[in-house]
């Protein structure tokens, strides 16, 4: 190549907008443009000739070894080697290109470096803008969600309301609930979402006749496939339910649907048995029986807690789950629930 032609070229190199350095076959530098000074703190001419791993920072010299070495080893076409660091507060991208002669021999490298600083600033601004938008949607719908729960709350007192048989009815079984949820299960969100689906396991109830739910006597076969509705309709109406983050929106609104099966198969709405049904679903079954035996209703007496927990010991394993109704027994025994 004329001399002319080389003084070009590397003038070209010099100006260009990217750091350059070329190495040998010994990772020598032997060219390194002044953008590529600028960025490694060094003169070309003082470090032409030192191996290159020398200008970069101790904690990134490993990174570079193995890229050179793979640039060396690999297939360049299968290997894209490129490193990011961080000097005097700006970072840069450099990418690790081969040199090979015309029989594929490996001759050196070149390493070509990028200020990326500004793209990384204009990244993090964007994480940050992602993450508060984040931050006030998560705080958007948890508002939300106190907004329906407040307005279920509403529903189920003016159900309670509407009888008077059930006041106070949801408060008292998601306390049992809860107790027995936390004798038997590990994980919180769950001990939450069996408490909160407790809270509202009724509220289906909304959508069946008061002349039905009011009934002093027994029900007929076409009424009670009304009530029969309500573990359904409850699933229903829940299903605006969002995300927050205690509550897991798809157990609780199984809770609800399954809380009138039976452990032997023999309930509604699904006839699902022993651990096909939620657990939730099961203890709910058992707080709900025994609040409902130890109040009055419309059709007869409140039964004594004595002889409410002699009618569910006697049903474990029939209609109620046998460990939970044991831990439910116990729990009694010990006064934790009364
Ligand atoms: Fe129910």
């Amino acid at each position: 190549m004329p001399n002319e032609d080389t003084r070009m070229l590397k003038l070209a190199y010099q100006q260009m907008p990217y750091g350059i350095i070329i190495l040998n076959q010994r990772n020598e530098i032997i060219f390194m443009n002044q953008m590529a000074e600028g960025i490694r703190g060094r003169s070309a001419q003082i470090i032409q000739g030192n191996n290159v791993l020398s200008c970069h920072p101790q904690k990134i010299k490993e990174v570079v070894a193995r890229s050179l070495k793979a640039l060396r080893e690999e297939d360049p076409k299968n290997s894209n080697r490129m490193t990011i660091d961080k000097r005097n507060d700006k970072y840069y991208e450099t990418n690790y290109i081969p040199i090979k002669n015309n029989n594929d021999s490996y001759l050196g490298s070149m390493l070509i470096s990028k200020d990326i600083t500004e793209q990384r600033k204009l990244e993090e601004k964007r994480l940050s803008h992602l993450k508060h938008f984040e931050e006030e949607a998560d705080r958007l719908r948890a508002e939300l969600q106190e907004l329906f729960f407040s307005s279920l709350d509403s529903l189920i007192k003016t159900l309670e309301a509407k009888d008077k048989y059930t006041e106070g009815h949801s408060t008292r079984v998601a306390d049992i609930s809860r107790k027995i949820a936390q004798y038997s299960c590990d994980v919180s969100p769950q001990i939450d979402t069996i408490e909160l689906a407790s809270q509202f396991h009724d509220i289906g109830k909304v959508g069946i006749p008061e002349s039905i739910l009011n009934k002093p006597g027994k029900l007929n076969e076409e009424e009670f496939n009304y009530i029969k509705e309500h573990p359904i309709l409850g699933e229903d109406i829940l299903a605006p339910i969002l995300k927050p983050k205690s509550i897991k929106p798809k157990p609780m609104k199984k809770v609800i649907r399954h809380h009138h099966e039976r452990y032997d198969g023999r309930g509604y709405p699904d006839g699902l048995k022993e651990d096909e049904i939620p657990i939730g679903a099961r203890i709910l079954a058992i707080a709900d029986s025994y609040d409902a035996m130890t109040t009055d209703r419309p059709y007869r007496n409140a039964l004594t807690p004595r002889t409410a927990l002699k009618e569910i010991n006697s049903n474990l394993g029939t209609q109620f789950d046998p460990e939970l109704g044991e831990i439910f027994l116990m729990l009694h025994d010990k006064g934790v629930i009364n």
